[in-house]
């Protein structure tokens, strides 16, 4: 059987419009002057170079786990829509947002709504949002939420909570692959506090009930591989260095590969692409998901 092939990528943090007017929101501010101290970190001319080199990949499928924006005004969700819709069709493209994209503004699912072909197929911006792809389920949760100045939390509300355990169960019953895409890691300790999932030990005991065959996530602006407790042994959650990452500047632009093929069970290769030495796009690493498969069967 052909393998289904899901690219992964995050935190974007694309280049905001020349400002206009005068920013209301502190949160927008603060955040800006953050960005004019750490704007060297994230380069536009990288991003070009590692989705030139996705592209040619051909992926089946592109997951964006958030953070495309900085502060979430008007000006960057359009923006942001435009660098979407010059990734591939949106039926191919599913974003997650992140809390940068939630800086400020309106609270509710409207929020969201400038994005909404990308946040599954609904064809409304709520969450979570499911998507069919051959034998992947994606499954899509948005964490993102205004926070408190200083902090970068993220938030799965009471309807998420409410509604995901009965999808994956259902999900788990029709056999298909399922994952769970989340802008903040899940896991316990990936990131500081100050940036962490509020809900994260409810998510994780919805996973440890349910189940998922695999959880990505970015915000932490580095390669992490971690995992949660399933029903059927160990769900891997993967997170990936941004997209947009500068050379020398922290973890440098990289995406991931995820290769799903039905085959014995699941097996899943990840095959990590990024920014070499040279500063060209190069493979940087192989592997295969292995052990955290055993015991996840095939339904
Ligand atoms: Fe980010
Ligand atoms: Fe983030």
């Amino acid at each position: 059987m052909s393998a289904f092939r899901l690219a992964h990528i995050s935190d974007l943090h694309l280049t905001p419009p020349p400002r206009r007017g005068i920013e209301l929101a502190p949160k927008r501010w603060l955040s800006r002057f953050a960005w004019l101290r750490k704007r060297h970190r994230h380069s536009s001319d990288v991003l070009a170079t590692l989705v030139a080199d996705l592209k040619a990949q051909r992926p089946d499928h592109i997951a964006v786990t958030g953070d495309l924006t900085n502060f979430a005004t008007r000006e960057e969700f359009a923006a942001a829509r435009r660098w979407l819709e010059a990734l591939a069709p949106a039926d191919q493209v599913t974003v997650s947002p992140g809390n940068h994209d939630a800086l400020a503004g309106a609270r509710g699912p409207e929020r969201f709504a400038e994005w909404r072909p990308w946040l599954g197929d609904e064809g409304d911006a709520s969450f979570p949002q499911v998507r069919l792809r051959g034998p992947v389920a994606l499954v899509n949760l948005c964490s993102a939420t205004p926070t408190a100045l200083h902090l970068a939390q993220g938030v799965l509300d009471a309807a998420q909570l409410e509604r995901l355990p009965q999808m994956l169960r259902r999900l788990g019953g029709e056999g298909l692959f399922r994952v769970v895409l989340i802008h903040h890691p899940p896991t316990a300790g990936v990131v500081s506090r100050r940036k962490s999932l509020r809900q994260a030990p409810e998510l994780a005991a919805i996973l440890r009930a349910e189940g998922a065959e695999l959880v990505l996530h970015g915000h932490a602006h580095e390669a992490s591989m971690s995992t949660l407790a399933g029903p059927q042994g160990p769900i891997l959650v993967l997170g990936v260095p941004p997209a947009s990452g500068a050379a020398g500047h922290g973890e440098a632009a990289r995406w991931h590969e995820i290769e799903i093929t039905a085959e014995k069970g699941w097996q899943v290769r990840v095959t990590a692409r990024g920014l070499g030495a040279g500063g060209e796009m190069a493979e940087l690493g192989r592997y295969r998901l292995a052990a955290a498969m055993e015991g996840v069967a095939q339904g």
